[in-house]
């Protein structure tokens, strides 16, 4: 089995940020999970299309957008110059996700839709055939460092049966409270993509702990 493993700039030392990411690449990590937040959708202010198109010149990485915003197309075209590959909306912050996931793909990134805890995965039963990745939220979004909410398991399971089930291709990626303990939860479960924040870059050597973290998750 693979996994990827999407480590989240929201804990890493923004005074460092250049060499954080690097190192985490160096660690063989695949993506790289970029929180932005409004104010508004989630009640933290984070980080913008400049601080992407900084980065893009420094890595490889594929770049993981996720918008925790209100009302995401004013914004999609700007992440995606800037180097944003892969833009993951909220399910919950996008009335015409139809629209929005098509303006994500015409532009010529992957698209990715969001749930939040309380939202159930049937809800984007219609969308699924036109979905790159299927982020579960497993702690209330707006913050790192948060703990793993269990009911994010059944989710990731019921996601992975219906992908065989059709036939279909998207990944699953799980967010919030994934560390050495957990990972292994949620790759049984049936995810392919592991975003760490605190797990990661709250340690003192990020590098490393990219393949410990991996080692976790597949044991
Ligand atoms: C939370 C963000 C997460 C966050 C995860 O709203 O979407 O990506 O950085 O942080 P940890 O891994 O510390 O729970
Ligand atoms: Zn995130």
């Amino acid at each position: 089995m693979t996994i990827k493993i999407a480590p989240s700039i929201l804990s890493a030392d923004f005074a460092n940020l250049g060499a954080q990411v690097a190192a985490v690449e160096a660690g063989g990590a695949e993506y790289l999970h970029i929180d932005v937040m409004d104010g508004h959708f989630v009640p933290n202010i984070t980080i913008g299309p400049l601080v992407v198109a900084a980065l893009r010149e420094r890595s490889r990485m594929v770049f993981d957008t996720h918008l925790m915003i209100e009302a995401p197309d004013k914004y999609i075209l700007d992440f995606i110059q800037a180097g944003a590959d892969l833009i993951t909306v909220h399910q919950e912050a996008c009335v015409h996700l139809h629209r929005t996931l098509s303006l994500i793909k015409e532009k010529g990134a992957r698209a990715g839709v969001a749930l939040n805890p309380a939202t159930p995965w049937q809800s984007l039963s219609c969308i699924l055939p036109m979905v790159d990745l299927v982020l579960v939220m497993s702690v209330n979004p707006g913050f790192g460092g948060q703990k793993f909410i269990a009911g994010a398991l059944p989710k990731i399971e019921a996601l992975a049966r219906y992908r065989q089930a059709q036939g279909l291709h998207y990944e699953i990626q799980v967010d919030g409270g994934v560390n050495r303990t957990t990972a292994s939860q949620v790759v049984q479960a049936g995810a392919d993509v592991l975003v760490a924040g605190s797990a990661l870059f709250g340690t003192s050597d990020p590098r490393a702990e990219v393949a410990q973290l991996r080692a976790a998750a597949l044991t």
